[in-house]
């Protein structure tokens, strides 16, 4: 299969239309099979229950080419229960796990030729999603529904070079106490555009949200999970039922404590605590992790001793295990590649 002719290197984090999308309807009380279609635009009622009420989720994973020439995805089994996660709490039918990573499969399979050359550093990113398509006046879930998903060649995260992050503390909340923090509702990420074209436009690359209920503990950012490293080179997270579980956070939560040898805590982490921290990373499916040098807290800075020039060491040894894992240079926990050809 002969490669499209794109600058692998210089792609950015886009939508640039491929081949093929996958299309599945949900009416009747079941989903049908679901085929490949060429096109990517659709019609809609104008009363469909996603444009009225938000009734939508979605996920991301994505594809690459490994060192010996295959072409792999990285767990799509989890993005497959978290979409389900996600519907379920939505009032949505749930789109059955199995299918979720055969229709994966087969729409890589038919974009092939956008997966990425290895050693490019770019992948191919892959977005399921769900959405209400029967119309809805008063406030009630849909009857019918469609799953999509669609593959975009993205960019290498790291263009040009580590840049370690400056993040803000929001004055804005993302999620509350029993809410939808933990799920991928569309509905989270459109009420934190305005919180993050504010950080944007103060200068800042990412908010830090604390808890919505009292304010002094640490969520996540907006679309990744953190990691803390301590001074003695323990790997914290936080924990709390209203952030994502981010299947990239589990995945270095499981290499840092099976492949490096490190004790690992998930717990509260009062954000009291964050400028006794060694390292910090936002991790999640584009960068792996990103590391953070600096959070300001409403004109106080809290300084990283990695600094803003590289990555911490721990945070860098996570970093080239789990790619390394994804590459195919370090032998993978069992189940955590699936070869699509
Ligand atoms: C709010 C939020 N947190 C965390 C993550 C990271 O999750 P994952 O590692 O599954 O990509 C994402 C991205 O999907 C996100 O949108």
């Amino acid at each position: 299969m002969e490669k499209k002719n794109l600058d692998w290197e210089n792609l950015d984090f886009s939508y640039k239309k491929t081949d093929k999308r996958f299309v599945a309807n949900y009416h009747d009380g079941s989903w049908d099979e679901g085929t490949l279609t060429g096109d990517d635009t659709l019609v809609l009622s104008e009363c469909a229950g996603v444009l009225q009420y938000s009734q939508s989720c979605f996920e991301g994973l994505k594809a690459y080419t490994t060192e010996d020439g295959h072409i792999v995805a990285f767990r799509p089994d989890m993005n497959a229960k978290r979409m389900e996660d996600s519907a379920k709490r939505l009032e949505m039918p749930a789109f059955p796990q199995e299918k979720f990573i055969d229709a994966v499969v087969r729409t890589v399979k038919a974009n092939a030729a956008y997966v990425p050359p290895f050693g490019s550093g770019a992948t191919l990113y892959i977005r399921p999603y769900m959405f209400a398509t029967g119309p809805v006046i008063g406030v009630a879930p849909s009857d019918s529904y469609q799953f999509r998903i669609f593959t975009t060649p993205v960019g290498p995260y790291f263009k040009g070079g580590v840049h370690p992050l400056t993040l803000c503390v929001s004055d804005f909340d993302r999620a509350a106490p029993h809410g939808t923090g933990n799920i991928k509702a569309g509905l989270n990420y459109a009420m934190s555009l305005h919180a993050i074209v504010t950080a944007h436009k103060n200068g800042f690359n990412e908010n830090m949200y604390l808890d919505a209920a009292t304010r002094t503990k640490v969520e996540e950012t907006g679309g990744a999970n953190f990691i803390f490293v301590t001074k003695d080179n323990k790997v914290v997270t936080p924990k709390s039922d209203s952030i994502l579980p981010s299947i990239t956070r589990r995945s270095l939560l499981y290499i840092a404590k099976n492949y490096l040898g490190l004790e690992v805590e998930e717990r509260e982490v009062p954000f009291e605590e964050v400028k006794d921290f060694a390292e910090c990373g936002l991790c999640g499916t584009a960068a792996v992790i990103s590391p953070v040098g600096k959070i300001v807290d409403h004109g106080k800075d809290i300084c990283f001793p990695s600094g803003m020039q590289e990555m911490g060491p721990i945070t860098k040894k996570l970093h080239d295990t789990l790619t390394g894992i994804q590459m195919g240079h370090l032998e993978a926990p069992k189940g955590w590649i699936k070869v699509i050809e």
